[in-house]
């Protein structure tokens, strides 16, 4: 849902020039809208568990984490989360009021790409140092501790970026309780420690870095190496020990314990208003439907519009999985003919997306109306989201997403925003899916964008079109799942393109269409490498659509990764 009206912000905003280095419409985390549901047919009728008995929330607790703008920082805060502690990514310059009421046990100064005796270096807020909290500084956080408790650093002779070996030494330190008197770890950096703040002492080092860890007694540590990346396999022990041994946590942040809170928050925020979502199938508008119709029930309505882009048994797997199994009030809407009309003759990529971004919001707002009064719009928003808007420096710009997806209804519809999942993580949202009752197969599913296959089919969209490439793509998936790889690749699917080829069946010529095959990994789809697939899955993918979609006679396997190409072929 919210990558629509993303569209429709991006589609009603006056001679805005498209970005230069790509046409695409920045993702979020919903870009999981409908994938292929490989829902509980076979679970029909089955009850979503209970959540689980939620382990009592205790004490309020948070590690903060300051963020001095290092490509590491929401890792930091995802692996402290992993640690079962509530974690938040502020600014240097966030005052200590918005702080207070999390109740932090301590502070993580994060890496940055500054040195600290450049002009204008972010420095850390006073109150850190004041409040006589544990403090763990990594990489420019650890340089910023030494610069400011009156220690020196220097530019470093040369960067040191990698592996490197650490080695415990100088004076033992609960920090490193059950770490390896050696162990490797990763380096990224250029400035190094000349000289250490009055009172601290050596922890660790490493042949390149004399001051690799280092301490004070009130608490206060630094570290040249990043513990929150893989490269450093005993980073998660060292982080642990921060937040249990010397920040004393307790570890009360579950997924569980999330889910109890916000039913609550819910109840108490919406009372007896009523909400509306756009059920997409993805992960996101899933659960945040889903946590919302537990803690209010009837008292949500989702929207689900089947814009005729969508692949093989999507529209009866979602329906199924929350109408029949989910017992949630849906209105189903099939708009396909109004879509399809609107795009008679389109073959420009980026005015299909706006069309059917446009016409979504029409759907969307239509079927509201029917609803009558109604007081909040749900939101998938996440919490990388959240950051990402934040960090955009001006206020105006904050909460990006929030703000397109209002401005992209009409003003009358005067909605506040309901976003129960604002400061979560992906993972975490897939985790409290599962505690939901939600079907691993719709927790776990790839990304599918939100035009669907209006932009997997190259030029005009029409029906025959659609019922062609959907056969392909069924194809693909249950190929790549059958072959277990499914898991392991960010997206597989077939393109339909305007290309036609000779072949030949038999005694007959055919001319037919040029499916292709994509299949790439990624972390985050911003970069992407096309995956070696098996030449038997190949293969059989091949023989399949052949022999199967008999429109096609040619496939061939995209091997571009991404950059230059894109994931998407529009
Ligand atoms: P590209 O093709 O730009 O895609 O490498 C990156 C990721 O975004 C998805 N994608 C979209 N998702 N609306 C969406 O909701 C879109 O317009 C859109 N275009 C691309 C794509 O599937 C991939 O996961």
């Amino acid at each position: 849902m919210v990558i629509y009206f993303q569209y429709m912000a991006k589609g009603k905003a006056k001679a805005k020039p498209s970005p230069k280095v790509s046409r695409r419409v920045a993702t979020s985390g919903d870009i999981e809208v409908s994938t292929y549901l490989e829902i509980a047919k076979e679970i029909g009728g089955v009850q979503p568990a209970a959540a689980k008995e939620a382990i009592p929330s205790g004490e309020r607790e948070a590690i903060i984490v300051i963020d001095f703008g290092s490509q590491y920082s929401l890792l930091i805060a995802r692996r402290v989360r992993e640690c079962q502690v509530y974690c938040e990514l502020v600014s240097p310059d966030t005052p200590w009021e918005k702080i207070a009421p999390l109740n932090p046990k301590g502070f993580i100064l994060s890496g940055g790409p500054g040195s600290v005796y450049e002009a204008n270096a972010p420095m850390t807020p006073s109150y850190v140092y004041e409040r006589h909290l544990p403090v763990l500084g990594i990489c420019y956080g650890m340089q910023v501790i030494t610069h400011q408790m009156g220690g020196q650093v220097a530019p470093g002779a040369k960067r040191e970026y990698g592996h490197a070996l650490l080695h415990l030494g100088g004076v033992d330190s609960p920090l490193f309780a059950n770490v390896p008197q050696s162990t490797p770890v990763w380096m990224s950096h250029g400035d190094k420690i000349e000289a250490m703040p009055p009172d601290f002492n050596v922890l660790a080092y490493t042949d390149n870095s004399p001051f690799a860890a280092i301490g004070n007694d009130k608490n206060i540590f630094g570290l040249q190496f990043h513990p929150e990346v893989v490269h450093t396999p005993e980073g998660k022990t060292i982080l642990k020990n921060f937040i249990y041994r010397i920040c004393g946590c307790q570890g009360n942040w579950t997924m569980g314990n999330f889910i109890t809170d916000s039913l609550a928050k819910i109840q108490k925020e919406v009372g007896k208003g009523k909400v509306i979502s756009a059920l997409s199938g993805g992960v996101d508008s899933s659960v945040v439907s889903t946590v919302i119709h537990r803690a209010i029930g009837d008292q949500i309505t989702c929207i689900f519009v089947n814009h005729g882009m969508l692949r093989r048994e999507e529209v009866e797997r979602t329906f199924n999985t929350f109408r029949l199994n989910m017992g949630m009030n849906i209105i189903y809407i099939d708009a396909s003919e109004r879509f399809l009309d609107r795009l008679k003759g389109v073959t420009d990529p980026e005015t299909k997306r706006k069309i059917i971004g446009e016409e979504f919001i029409n759907v969307f707002e239509e079927e509201a109306r029917k609803i009558g009064e109604v007081d909040f719009l749900a939101q998938g928003t996440l919490y990388p989201d959240v950051i990402e808007s934040a960090s955009s420096g001006s206020t105006a710009a904050a909460n990006i997403k929030s703000h397109h997806n209002v401005g992209g209804l009409p003003s009358r519809m005067t909605l506040k925003l309901l976003e129960p999942l604002r400061y979560l993580f992906k993972d975490e949202v897939r985790q409290v899916g599962l505690e939901l009752g939600l079907p691993e197969e719709m927790v776990w599913r790839q990304p599918f964008p939100g035009p669907g296959l209006a932009i997997r089919i190259i030029g005009e969209v029409t029906k025959e079109k659609l019922e062609i490439l959907r056969a392909a793509d069924w194809v693909v998936m249950n190929e790549i799942k059958k072959a277990k790889l499914y898991h392991q690749l960010w997206q597989s699917f077939a393109i339909l393109t305007d290309v036609r080829s000779v072949g030949v069946m038999g005694d007959y010529r055919t001319y037919g269409y040029l499916v292709a095959v994509r299949a790439v990994t990624s972390d985050d789809a911003m970069t992407a490498d096309w995956s070696r697939l098996p030449y038997d899955v190949l293969a059989r993918i091949s023989n399949r659509i052949v022999n199967e979609v008999p429109e096609v006679n040619r496939v061939v396997y995209d091997i571009t990764s991404k950059p230059p190409s894109t994931i998407e072929w529009e």
